[in-house]
């Protein structure tokens, strides 16, 4: 499965943990593979996709998944993205992403069309101020490393989390909008098998 980080997936990711810590559930025999990544942010920065991914979910498993992060410390980042995608290859059962402000989904940012490959992509100021004034990021990136809408397309469920008030006008053009490159999240409706998972305020704009 191939899993994102933010602010939105928190709760799913502190009840996995629950559940895992009763037996409820295990992603012992699971692989994740992380949905994008900062490039330029020293390791264990605390807006890094894997540093949050493993302080939020890996590290309070019983039994760890094995996971694939995007290797932005030991390669140039066009080799790292390759990487990724070669890892990505191999099929997703489950992508569960978020929505961005701006309608992106991962860091396909606006102007991403319905194929665009995994990539390293320039972040929009809006995108990278999100990494320090919400993420906590120690410097502001500048691009990220992402999978492709590719890929995301080709896995064979797409769950798209969206969580609170500020995501309805997004969430409404992301499901109800033109399918366009301005909104990449609208090439999701692509897919037979998306699941939208949203909360009453993020919901109430949908007609
Ligand atoms: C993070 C990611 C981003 C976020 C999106 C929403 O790995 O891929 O696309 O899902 O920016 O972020 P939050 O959840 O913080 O509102």
């Amino acid at each position: 499965m191939c899993l994102p980080t933010g602010d939105t997936p928190g709760p799913v990711y502190r009840r996995l943990v629950r559940m895992a810590g009763s037996g409820a559930t295990s992603l012992g025999r699971a692989t994740v593979i992380l949905l994008d990544e900062y490039v330029g942010l020293p390791p264990a920065d605390p807006a890094r996709c894997d540093t949050r991914l493993d302080r939020e979910l890996i590290s309070g498993l019983h039994r760890s998944p094995s996971v694939h992060r995007i290797r932005v410390d030991d390669l140039d980042p066009v080799a790292a993205a390759a990487a990724h995608d070669l890892v990505a290859a191999a099929g997703i059962d489950l992508a569960v992403v978020g929505l961005g402000m701006n309608g992106h989904v991962g860091f396909n940012e606006p102007g991403s069309g319905v194929e665009a490959p995994t990539r390293v992509v320039t972040l929009t100021p809006g995108s990278r101020q999100v990494a320090t004034a919400r993420y906590g990021a120690s410097a502001e990136p500048l691009s990220g490393i992402t999978l492709g809408m590719d890929r995301l397309l080709a896995s064979r469920e797409i769950w798209l989390l969206v969580r609170g008030a500020t995501k309805a006008a997004i969430l409404k053009r992301a499901l109800e909008g033109p399918q366009s490159a301005e909104c990449p999240a609208s090439w999701l409706r692509r897919h037979p098998r998306l699941t939208v998972l949203a909360d009453e305020p993020a919901a109430a704009g949908l007609g």
